[in-house]
């Protein structure tokens, strides 16, 4: 007899560090809460909404690519970005942050003018965005660029190549920072920033 196991069809990735590593700019509190409810939770509830569809057995991407900008699976399609921006905000971060090397330095040095004036404009970015979102550092054809999206919009559903993300939802510093998100955004640009994660992904965009 073969016993049907009910499997999900997407995972809760484990976090690539220890929930106290980014402690002290993001605390164990903050990571407990902001990985363990939040992102939890947005996996919880697309699993619960793809039981049975279509999107059963699918992936993220394939999700999200196919209920971009599709009013009617707006549900699924802000469960699977929040899932997916998640994913990619935790390994956007390391404990012992550092600085672009290499082709990806040079490419900030060309489009922004240097490290220092592509931070201020992240931070700006990510500060000035109103309300729940997202700001990004992604690939463009020929350069790169940052933007900042609303909720659980994700250049990725576009076809853009993400490098690094910041989560600008209060969940993300209200614990920590309370209402100074631009804290939240500099403590975490400066000290977290994971330069070979982006790089990785600039990378694999020019294959
Ligand atoms: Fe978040």
């Amino acid at each position: 007899m073969t016993l049907m196991t009910k499997t999900k069809s997407i995972v809760l990735p484990p976090l690539p560090y220890a929930e106290d590593a980014l402690a002290p700019t993001m605390s164990a509190r903050t990571m407990g809460l902001h990985y363990g409810k939040h992102h939890r939770g947005y996996v919880d509830k697309l699993n619960a909404l793809i039981d049975g569809t279509r999107f059963a057995g699918t992936t993220l991407e394939e999700i999200i690519k196919a209920t971009h900008r599709n009013a009617q699976q707006k549900a699924i399609f802000n469960n699977a970005a929040q899932a997916w921006n998640h994913m990619f905000f935790w390994n956007s971060l390391r404990p012992s942050g550092g600085e672009p090397s290499g082709m990806l330095a040079k490419a900030i040095d060309r489009d922004f003018g240097g490290y220092e004036t592509f931070l201020k404009q992240f931070v700006d970015t990510g500060a000035q965005h109103f309300g729940s979102g997202w700001v990004w550092l992604v690939a463009g054809k020929d350069k790169l660029a940052i933007e900042a999206t609303a909720d659980a919009v994700t250049p990725m559903a576009e076809g853009k190549t993400c490098l690094l993300t910041i989560d600008v939802w209060e969940h993300a510093y209200y614990l920590d920072y309370q209402n100074r998100r631009p804290d939240f955004l500099k403590a975490v640009a400066e000290n977290l920033l994971n330069w070979e994660f982006a790089a990785k992904n600039l990378a694999g965009a020019q294959h």
